[in-house]
């Protein structure tokens, strides 16, 4: 039976404490991730949106700043075509928001690009050699994730149901991250199963200890040592942890983000697709009241977004979060100020240390 002695991930991941840096994907980068390996944890680059250049200079910073695994993590969503359709009535229900604001409705936007992972990440993960690999929305192909593995990289994937843990323990996977419903940020399901039954935490967790082999780490609206415990209890080998650390100095998320976090609002989540095309959960603001959370117009991932650029950039800079995606995990409450490594280490500290 797993404990809070359980030592096979800290063996299997080279670290110290069994915390893992959720990776978070234009809210965290090498700074974050190099305050968590110094508190003995194991610090994540969330490597969707960079490009390759970005990527080897950021792994760089962290490599000069400390002698330490890391963690780099991707997407494996398959890049859907265009629908012009489903675009144009996208389009049309935003309009009444681009009249409202004097935006010209034929606006267009850059966004940044979502990238799955392919052979020129795998080609860069070759040449950076990562301790860990952590792929979101399932994992690569076959012959890519051989390469990983052949690296000498520890491959994590992340499960939002018992069916997908035993996928991806199948397809090769080192450990598993079970992602409770609470989780902030996008769901990981990559094998359609409706958000409907996708469980919470506490559920799904002790079912995946059972269904599988490996490790299993617990990630999803873990806010507090008390609920480290739980995780443990339950039969976690370690933890993932993402909102926790949304308001440390390290973080960079917006200021409209790190206002809606320290407001009362912050204990108003939900599961929305409005902001990427894809569920993920974040803080309920007016975009989500007035058109969803959940709609069948937004377009597919990641899609939905460039829409709504012109909306943001227009209004965020007068501090209005209505067409901003607020990622937080349902704990977000919880969330402390402060330096990342301080949070970290009493995290640790009250969680696993014996009193
Ligand atoms: C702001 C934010 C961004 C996220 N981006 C990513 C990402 O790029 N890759 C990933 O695997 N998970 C991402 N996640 C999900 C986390 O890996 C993890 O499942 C989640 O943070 C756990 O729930 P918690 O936020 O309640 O701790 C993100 C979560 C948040 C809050």
């Amino acid at each position: 039976m797993p404990s809070l002695r359980d030592h096979r991930l800290t063996r299997l991941l080279g670290i110290d404490h069994p915390l893992l840096l959720a990776p978070m994907a234009g809210a965290g980068d090498e700074a974050l991730a190099v305050a968590i390996a110094r508190a003995g944890g194991l610090g994540s680059l969330p490597c969707a949106m960079l490009e390759a250049d970005t990527l080897r200079a950021r792994v760089a910073r962290f490599r000069t700043a400390i002698d330490a695994p890391l963690n780099l993590n991707f997407f494996c969503h398959a890049e859907a075509l265009p629908d012009a359709v489903r675009e144009a009535r996208w389009r049309e229900r935003l309009a009444p928001y681009y009249d409202a604001l004097g935006i010209p409705r034929d606006t267009r936007a850059r966004t940044a690009r979502r990238r799955p992972f392919d052979a020129e990440a795998c080609t860069a993960v070759e040449a950076l050699r990562p301790e860990v690999v952590s792929f979101h929305f399932g994992l690569p192909a076959p012959a890519l994730l051989a390469r990983v593995k052949a690296c000498g990289a520890r491959v994590l994937g992340c499960a939002t149901t018992v069916e997908e843990a035993r996928w991806l323990a199948a397809h090769g996977c080192d450990a598993i991250i079970a992602q409770g419903w609470e989780a902030g940020g996008h769901r990981g399901a990559f094998l359609e199963a409706p958000l409907a039954v996708q469980p919470g935490l506490f559920a799904l967790l002790p079912q995946v200890v059972d269904a599988v082999d490996c490790p299993v780490i617990a990630a999803g609206g873990i806010g507090d040592a008390r609920a480290i415990r739980a995780a443990h209890a339950l039969g976690a080998a370690g933890v993932q942890l993402g909102t926790a650390f949304l308001l440390s100095d390290e973080a960079r998320i917006r200021p409209v983000h790190r206002a809606a976090l320290q407001s009362p609002r912050a204990g108003r989540t939900a599961v929305t697709n409005l902001f990427s095309g894809r569920p993920a959960r974040g803080i309920v603001n007016r975009l989500m009241e007035e058109l969803g959370p959940m709609s069948d117009d937004a377009p597919a991932f990641p899609a939905a977004g460039a829409a709504l650029a012109p909306l943001r950039e227009r209004t965020e800079p007068d501090g209005i979060d209505d067409f901003v995606n607020l990622w937080a995990g349902e704990a977000a409450p919880l969330a402390r100020t402060g330096p990342a490594g301080t949070i970290a280490r009493e995290l640790i500290e009250a969680a696993f240390k014996p009193s």
